[in-house]
């Protein structure tokens, strides 16, 4: 068994002037490696909130952990700067986000966006980055690959863009990478 990912009790609040939501009331789960889980629930139960606190992209400001533990790889993850994090982030860790379109640069190629996650997590060049942007993008099921790579997200239909993301998730590929997909509603 090699867990990869372990949520204990995890307690997620927002705290604003007047209003106090507990959104997250100890949720516990785990993942080994190799396992898909699916995290299945009614609007507003805390699906979205539970995968953001894993990849620490909820608001500082206004929300707070009073309880609970992330675990990946055996390292917590609530404690961790955000700038440790910004190294699993994107490299061992993907999010397909349920809104494609809050995830795409809209002033950004698409095939240049695939490719980004090469040059800074794996140290690719630009060149072989968007080769392998094009294969990863006929991977996710889009026809004409090259042509795709040189649209605007809103150039795409929703479904495509949802894929682009999830070929975001999925260039670095490692085997053992975690990825959280929030309902892909459009495939
Ligand atoms: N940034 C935020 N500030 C305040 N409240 C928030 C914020 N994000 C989420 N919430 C609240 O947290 C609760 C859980 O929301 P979450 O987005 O996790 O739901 P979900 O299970 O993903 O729902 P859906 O299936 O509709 O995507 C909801 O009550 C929501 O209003
Ligand atoms: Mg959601």
């Amino acid at each position: 068994m090699n867990r990869l990912l372990e949520v204990k009790d995890l307690h997620v609040n927002f705290n604003s002037k007047n209003q106090h939501i507990q959104a997250v009331r100890g949720i516990s789960f785990h993942v080994n490696k190799g396992e898909v889980l699916a995290i299945v629930g009614e609007s507003g139960c805390g699906k979205s909130v539970t995968a953001k606190s894993i990849m620490k992209l909820l608001p500082e400001k206004s929300c707070t952990i009073p309880k609970g533990s992330i675990l990946f790889n055996g390292e917590e993850i609530t404690t961790m700067k955000k700038k440790q994090l910004s190294k699993i982030r994107g490299a061992k860790i993907g999010m397909v986000f349920q809104d494609p379109m809050t995830s795409l640069n809209p002033t950004m190629k698409v095939g240049d966006q695939i490719a980004e996650g090469l040059i800074i997590h794996k140290g690719y060049s630009k060149k072989l980055a968007r080769e392998k942007a094009i294969e990863i993008i006929k991977q996710v099921g889009i026809p004409n690959p090259v042509h795709c790579c040189t649209k605007y997200p809103h150039q795409l239909s929703g479904g495509m863009r949802q894929r682009i993301v999830i070929a975001m998730a999925l260039i670095c590929e490692l085997t053992d990478l975690f990825y959280l997909a929030t309902a892909i509603r459009q495939i």
